[in-house]
């Protein structure tokens, strides 16, 4: 009996000491949104037991997709909306999960972009990406901006209004990260 109990605390302990896996996917055509998606992937990096994947859409494999524990999606803005290829992303994990009979309980998700405009559909391609991830199971987790406001995920003006991705939207990416990765290792807690 005490020999049973031993190794069910062994193996609790292993399942417990496997990190945690977040996964930053991103489509990017002219490497605005890459800036974001590196930026997240250092703060996720930044918090202990958490494994991070920065990776354009394209190359992230299925498998990557099933043992990912958390997933960042980040898209350009495009005619307000979410750009074809982080679409196409998403639909894949739908995918990918349905043929494998699972779902994301448990899993956490988030979404990030870039746009030219200051309010020209920022909101919107978030908001679709939170809100497919969602109905897959996900949980969704938003960022924190610098006055202390909760946001739906990084987001950065890259058109005349504000030019390119500013260190101020870089340091708001890393802490979405980081939170990020901490709320998706709690929810790994038993
Ligand atoms: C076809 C196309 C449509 C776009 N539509 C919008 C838009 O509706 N709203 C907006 O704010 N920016 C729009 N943009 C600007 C991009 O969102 C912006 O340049 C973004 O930072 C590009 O990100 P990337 O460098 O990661 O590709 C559009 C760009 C393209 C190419």
């Amino acid at each position: 009996m005490k020999r049973i109990l031993l190794i069910l605390v062994a193996v609790a302990a292993m399942a417990q000491e496997r990190p945690v896996h977040v996964l930053v996917a991103y489509y990017s055509q002219t490497g605005n949104t890459e800036k974001l998606a590196v930026a997240i992937g250092k703060g996720a990096a930044s918090v202990k037991g958490v494994e991070v994947a920065v990776k354009k859409t394209v190359d992230v494999k299925d498998a990557e997709i099933l043992a990912a524990d958390g997933i960042l999606l980040g898209t350009p803005v495009q005619w307000a909306n979410v750009a074809t290829g982080a679409k196409q992303f998403l639909d894949r994990v739908g995918d990918v999960l349905w043929k494998a009979k699972t779902n994301g309980d448990g899993k956490t998700a988030g979404a990030f972009c870039t746009g030219g405009g200051v309010a020209m559909g920022k909101d919107v391609a978030r908001l679709s990406i939170i809100a497919a991830f969602l109905t897959m199971r996900f949980v969704a987790v938003g960022g924190v901006d610098d006055a202390g406001f909760g946001t739906m995920g990084t987001e950065a003006t890259t058109g005349p209004a504000d030019p390119g991705i500013s260190e101020k939207e870089l340091e708001e990416a890393r802490r979405f990260g980081e939170r990020f990765a901490r709320v998706t290792l709690k929810m790994r807690a038993p």
